[in-house]
């Protein structure tokens, strides 16, 4: 996934407000229930950039599939617990007040049963009252297929161009991105494939209710792509 752009992640996603999305996140949460304060795990938690934030008011932890990015987590939060799990099936032995799923990262998991699968597992993470906040990735026909976009981002010494091109293949969004990564001692190129899967909204509320979770959905969410809270039952 990551293989490529690990060390380009913060860099390309510059633009993003991580503090404001994590002052955000909470709201929501509470909003819907559950707790502003105790113990909160970010699954898929990438260079842990919203557990930064978190961490005021949590004892956060974070888990995450890709090493590379988990590597830069670790460096950003030395005392987080970060852990290397796949959110379809994990097990930390441990309960949470709070456990995020963000930025679409559970788009990831492709399929619906992935999906089933990684919700009840992140479900099966929260204590009785306990929130599960997941921000979508795009439904099927929120998508346009044959979309390009392009990320430019420069510091004195290094400057990323990164085109993506978007194929729907059924219910799968097949994201192509190409990386040009300019440095004083030349142009280097790169490319990935990305797959995430194309959920709607009754596929992910079933998946939720599935899990055993009272939900809730926010249309505006933490960056427009709406908010899924399920609350776990006393
Ligand atoms: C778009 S990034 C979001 C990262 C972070 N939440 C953020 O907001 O910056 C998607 C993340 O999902 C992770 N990921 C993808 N598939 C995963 C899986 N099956 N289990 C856990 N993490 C996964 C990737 O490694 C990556 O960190």
């Amino acid at each position: 996934m990551f293989s490529e752009s690990a060390e380009l992640y913060d860099l390309i996603y510059s633009f993003k407000d991580y503090p404001a999305e994590a002052a955000r996140v909470r709201e929501l949460v509470m909003a819907a229930g559950g707790p502003g304060e105790g113990t909160l795990l970010d699954v898929a938690c990438g260079t842990g950039m919203h557990l930064r934030s978190l961490r005021a008011h949590y004892a956060a932890e974070g888990t995450d599939l890709d090493e590379g990015l988990l590597a830069i987590a670790r460096e950003r939060l030395p005392d987080v617990p970060l852990h290397r799990a796949d959110m379809r099936d994990f097990d930390l032995g441990r309960r949470f007040g709070v456990v995020t799923c963000l930025f679409s990262a559970i788009g990831y998991v492709r399929t619906p049963d992935g999906l089933r699968a990684a919700i009840g597992c992140m479900a099966r993470h929260l204590e009785p009252g306990g929130a599960l906040a997941v921000e979508p990735w795009f439904t099927p026909d929120a998508i346009s297929d044959g979309f390009v976009g392009v990320n430019t981002q420069t510091l004195p010494d290094l400057t990323v161009v990164r085109m993506s091109h978007t194929r729907i293949e059924g219910t799968v969004s097949a994201i192509d991105f190409e990386y040009l990564v300019g440095r004083p001692s030349g142009i280097t190129r790169a490319a990935e494939r990305h797959e995430m899967g194309l959920f709607t909204r009754g596929e992910m509320r079933a998946a939720f209710e599935a899990a055993g979770l009272r939900t809730t959905f926010d249309e505006q969410g933490i960056t427009g792509r709406g908010m899924w809270v399920g609350i776990r039952e006393m």
